[in-house]
């Protein structure tokens, strides 16, 4: 069966501190896209000029250089171009070599540097990683969505394949490019989750389905790994993101009509890497900025 894959939690709140910081401006109209609190609001894709997060609002701008894993497609691939686009120099992870290479090529220019990245291969991630001397930003986005299965159709094997790149391949990156990361005068991690991973929405009315039992705890696991980083290291920001229902590769859906631009899931993601030393940590964010729920 198929998981709803990916809603756009809407929930209208006041102002939150991230909002205040820049993660938190809604396009023209959004409001309207948005049910009362804690309503299933079906994401509708949105006319959304003037979200790319080429100006960084409320970011730090001392930032030069970043690593997104899974970046030849995809959320990934904008992701690392916008990076780009603000004068970083991006590492385009890509386990695949000719995908990474013309995935850099399709942004251009000297800042966008394939790099060679299986997140499910030790070796080489030790290999990616010796390679890096400093980094300001590691993005863990590689993700995969096996199958939609619920927990009594699903398979240990699907699981076990699910977890290894979207919770195991998220930690092993990590920790390898930790000793980069701690080079760096502003650390950040962002961690791309799902919010069909929450699990007070799915224990609620937001995410009623009962599908897609491996992804969404996988993502459920990578947001305690947002938490357990950011207390472990309180001098770098590690914030999660539910990037919303998004035009992917990743699932069925995600090819849907419903499904909105990946490119403003991406200047979410870019929001969140680039939050001022004083921004949150340990936090979990919608796309539009609104705290999602754990
Ligand atoms: N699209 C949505 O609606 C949506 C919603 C919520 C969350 N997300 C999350 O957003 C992230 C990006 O997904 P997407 O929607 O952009 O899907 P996508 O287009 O399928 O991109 C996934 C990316 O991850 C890469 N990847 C998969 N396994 C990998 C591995 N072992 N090592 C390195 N890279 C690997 C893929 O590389 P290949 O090309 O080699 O396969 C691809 O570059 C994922 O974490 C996903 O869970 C997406």
């Amino acid at each position: 069966m198929q998981v709803q894959q990916e809603a756009a939690p809407g929930q209208v709140r006041g102002p939150t501190q991230v909002a205040q910081q820049g993660l938190g401006q809604r396009v023209p109209g959004e409001a309207s896209q948005l049910g009362a609190r804690h309503a299933i609001a079906p994401f509708v894709a949105l006319s959304v000029p003037g979200t790319a997060a080429t100006t960084l609002p409320g970011s730090c701008h001392e930032l030069s250089t970043a690593l997104v894993t899974g970046a030849n497609k995809g959320i990934g691939w904008h992701i690392a171009r916008q990076l780009a686009e603000a004068g970083l120099t991006v590492l385009v992870g890509s386990r695949d070599p000719g995908r990474g290479a013309e995935a850099a090529a399709r942004i251009g220019g000297d800042p966008a540097r394939p790099l060679v990245l299986d997140v499910t291969d030790g070796a080489g991630i030790a290999a990616a990683a010796a390679g890096v001397e400093r980094l300001d930003i590691l993005v863990n986005n590689a993700g995969v969505m096996v199958d939609g299965a619920t927990a009594p159709e699903a398979s240990v094997e699907s699981f076990r394949r699910t977890y290894e790149t979207n919770v195991f391949g998220a930690l092993a990156v990590t920790n390898a490019f930790l000793p980069a990361l701690r080079r760096s005068a502003h650390p950040r991690i962002v961690n791309i989750s799902s919010g069909t991973g929450s699990l007070g929405w799915s224990a609620g009315e937001e995410f009623p389905s009962a599908g897609g039992a491996a992804y969404r705890s996988s993502k459920a696991a990578l947001n305690a790994l947002t938490i357990f980083y950011a207390r472990a290291l309180p001098e770098f920001r590690v914030n999660a993101l539910a990037p919303g229902l998004r035009r992917t590769d990743l699932a069925p859906r995600a090819a849907s009509a419903a499904a909105g631009d990946p490119a403003e899931a991406a200047a979410a993601a870019v929001r969140l890497a680039t939050l001022p030393d004083d921004g949150p940590t340990g936090g979990f964010y919608s796309w539009d900025g609104t705290p999602a729920a754990w």
